[in-house]
């Protein structure tokens, strides 16, 4: 056995670099299983092994990162084409469908992992899960003028399910009154929080269509059919790839 998650998520990484080859312009994911593969590739870019290769980051914090282990960047518009993503994940359904975004950074990742020809998830074995919304929040990035009306609007599209629930995030403060403010995307949006018991039932895309319907709603986490390879870590050392 490999031992600690920290050494899975290091092990998952690293084989998703594998599939890197020189001249590529790569989506750098955020997160701290993501963080694996960029200074991965900033080590074989060091050592002459990848040449050529560029990233686009998903985050602020991933591009000072990615600038910390010399990966060179483009912004998304510059980036002629993205040929493979590496990011982790939340959750992993059988479907290969994703949870993303409880770092907050779901609307650059799905803007660039969904732009790409190849998107491959990291992960260790613990984010396998029967149904999506299982194991934590289902994050929806909103804009910041009425968010509360826009909660209550994201509360009506699960009206009445057992065990849903939603909030908007946010995160402790020591200079306010307030002890709480909003969690604040890269995006300057803030996050709501979806909840549910057992996972979310019913039909995904549906669901999907009328969260974005909503006025208000930005983006959110579930990621569908967006994967197309899941490299998964697991604990009797092993590494298996879905696609
Ligand atoms: C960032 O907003 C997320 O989408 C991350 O990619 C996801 O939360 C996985 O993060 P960890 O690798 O830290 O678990």
């Amino acid at each position: 056995a490999v031992g600690t998650q920290e050494e899975l998520k290091r092990v998952a990484a690293h084989r998703a670099v594998e599939m890197v080859e020189s001249g590529m312009t790569l989506g750098l994911g955020t997160g701290s299983t993501a963080a694996h593969a960029l200074d991965r590739l900033g080590d074989l870019l060091r050592c002459g092994a990848l040449r050529g290769v560029a990233g686009v980051p998903t985050s602020l914090k991933t591009e000072a990162h990615a600038g910390l282990a010399g990966i060179p960047m483009l912004a998304l518009g510059d980036a002629p084409r993205i040929h493979l993503s590496i990011d982790g994940a939340d959750e992993v359904d059988p479907e290969l469908n994703l949870i993303k975004g409880r770092g907050g950074s779901l609307l650059r990742e799905k803007m660039i992992e969904g732009a790409g020809k190849r998107f491959v998830v990291i992960v260790d074995e613990s984010k396998l899960v029967p149904r999506l919304g299982c194991t934590g929040a289902v994050p929806v990035e909103v804009v910041p003028f009425g968010c509360f009306h826009t909660l209550g609007l994201i509360r009506k599209v699960f009206d009445g399910l057992p065990g849903f629930s939603a909030r908007l995030r946010t995160v402790a403060t020591k200079d306010t009154a307030a002890k709480e403010v909003p969690f604040v995307t890269d995006n300057g949006n803030y996050i709501v929080e979806m909840f549910f018991d057992d996972g979310i039932r019913g039909d995904l895309r549906e669901i999907s269509d009328r969260l974005l319907q909503i006025t208000g709603v930005v983006e959110h986490g579930m990621f569908l059919g967006l994967a197309t390879d899941v490299v998964v870590a697991k604990k009797d050392g092993s590494v298996i790839v879905l696609d």
